[in-house]
């Protein structure tokens, strides 16, 4: 018979095997999430990004309806629009305008859905699951196409860019607001701004106010 001691090691070494085991579901979610979000999950996003991008967010739509000012009913597609606070904003400045908001992850897109029936503008909103590589849109049906914070996150920046340029109008421009290559390598290993950039006929990268002390957000201005 095996001695007090041993038996309890075999015990909590099972019990703890047991929890791992059950745990990793979890776990494999959360890794999952933040290689395509950098959250472990769509509320811990949703919280943080909502305290601390609000100005942020707010000179995104600023720039998107100065892009617009001379399109009556402008037709806007937003790529990975996560929990939907730009999108928020952008309905709002874009009285007369439609957006199409496609994201990877359907729970960002359920957490956009019940963010723009709060603002009661769910009604000129269109959500639609699928990947930026391959897009379910016909070509040349969008006036601008906007992206922030997710371009670092597709594997195949250069697909994605190319599906970009495809579905929008002769003429109009894409806005794309990411990370630099240094910290984009770092955190998925996807530059998204240097594939936006080679896919692009013109390009103009401007500097954005910062989000906190550390953090540098670039905007790529791309034209076919
Ligand atoms: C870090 S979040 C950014 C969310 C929001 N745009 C913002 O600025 O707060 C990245 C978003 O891109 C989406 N995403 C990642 N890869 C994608 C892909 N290949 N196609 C479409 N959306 C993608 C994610 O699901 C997520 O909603």
């Amino acid at each position: 018979m095996a001695p007090m001691g041993a038996r309890r090691v075999v015990v909590v070494g099972g019990v703890g095997g047991l929890v791992v085991w059950l745990a990793q579901p979890v776990v494999r979610r959360a890794v999952q999430s933040i290689r395509t979000s950098s959250a472990p999950g769509v509320g811990v996003y949703e919280t943080a990004a909502g305290l601390a991008f609000g100005g942020y967010y707010r000179d995104i739509a600023a720039d998107c309806a100065a892009a617009l000012v001379d399109v009556a009913a402008p037709a806007v597609l937003e790529v990975g629009p996560g929990p939907g606070h730009l999108a928020e904003r952008l309905l709002d400045r874009l009285p007369g305008g439609t957006w199409t908001g496609l994201d990877i992850d359907p729970a960002m897109l359920s957490a956009t859905g019940r963010r723009l029936e709060r603002a009661r503008s769910r009604d000129r909103a269109t959500l639609v699951e699928g990947d930026v590589a391959a897009m379910p849109f016909a070509e040349a049906t969008f006036d601008l196409v906007v992206s922030s914070l997710s371009a670092h996150h597709w594997p195949d920046a250069e697909r994605g860019f190319a599906e970009i340029r495809r579905v929008l109008r002769p003429g109009a421009r894409a806005l794309v607001y990411d990370v630099p290559e240094r910290w984009a390598h770092v955190e998925t290993g996807h530059a998204g701004l240097r594939a936006a950039e080679a896919s692009f006929a013109a390009h103009d990268r401007t500097r954005m106010r910062g989000i906190g002390p550390l953090t540098v957000i670039w905007r790529a201005d791309l034209r076919a």
